[in-house]
């Protein structure tokens, strides 16, 4: 197989977005971030396990006519570090992030901890540190591992 039969193994996009060399086996979770269960009718590639230049595998998520919030951007710098986010704009690639891992995050999990004080019924904003271990919440200290993330995800 070459190289570019390969590339077209999910076919390219008109406009949206591309989320590219996610950590294999994290394809499902993103879909599960972007609220994405087929239901809105969004037209969406999945790649599993695809072969990748810089990784053995990849797995690689195309959304047609949607683009990432910065909370999405977020969550998804924690369960896939290494991503790249492609804004695609009449079949172009016009941008490219890179994403950073950042030192916090806001508003996009809940807190595990049913004591927290982000559990009561006062709205409070939740936030989290990103460490090497997982998510400590900055008001009781909880940790979210990083395998846990997708299931106490607030955003859809
Ligand atoms: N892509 C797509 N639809 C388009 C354009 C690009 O689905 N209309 C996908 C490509 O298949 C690729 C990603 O978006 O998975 C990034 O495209 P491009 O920058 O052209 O590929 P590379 O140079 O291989 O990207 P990188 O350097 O990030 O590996
Ligand atoms: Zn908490």
């Amino acid at each position: 197989m070459t190289d570019t039969d390969r590339e077209l193994r999910v076919s390219k996009i008109r406009n949206g977005t591309v989320i590219d060399h996610l950590a294999a086996g994290q394809a499902l979770n993103v879909l599960a971030l972007l609220g994405i269960d087929g239901s809105g009718g969004e037209s969406v590639s999945v790649g599993i396990n695809v072969p990748s230049d810089k990784l053995a595998t990849k797995d690689i998520v195309k959304v047609e006519d949607r683009e990432l919030s910065q909370s999405e951007v977020d969550v998804l710098s924690v369960i896939s570090p290494e991503a790249t986010i492609n804004i695609i704009r009449d079949y172009e690639v016009v941008e490219k992030q890179r994403i950073d891992r950042p030192e916090s995050v806001e508003g996009v999990l809940a807190c595990p901890n049913r004591n927290c004080i982000t559990s009561g019924s006062e709205p409070i904003r939740t936030r989290f540190a990103v460490l090497d271990e997982g998510l400590r919440c900055h008001y009781c200290g909880e940790i979210v591992r990083e395998a846990e993330v997708t299931d106490h995800l607030t955003v859809a």
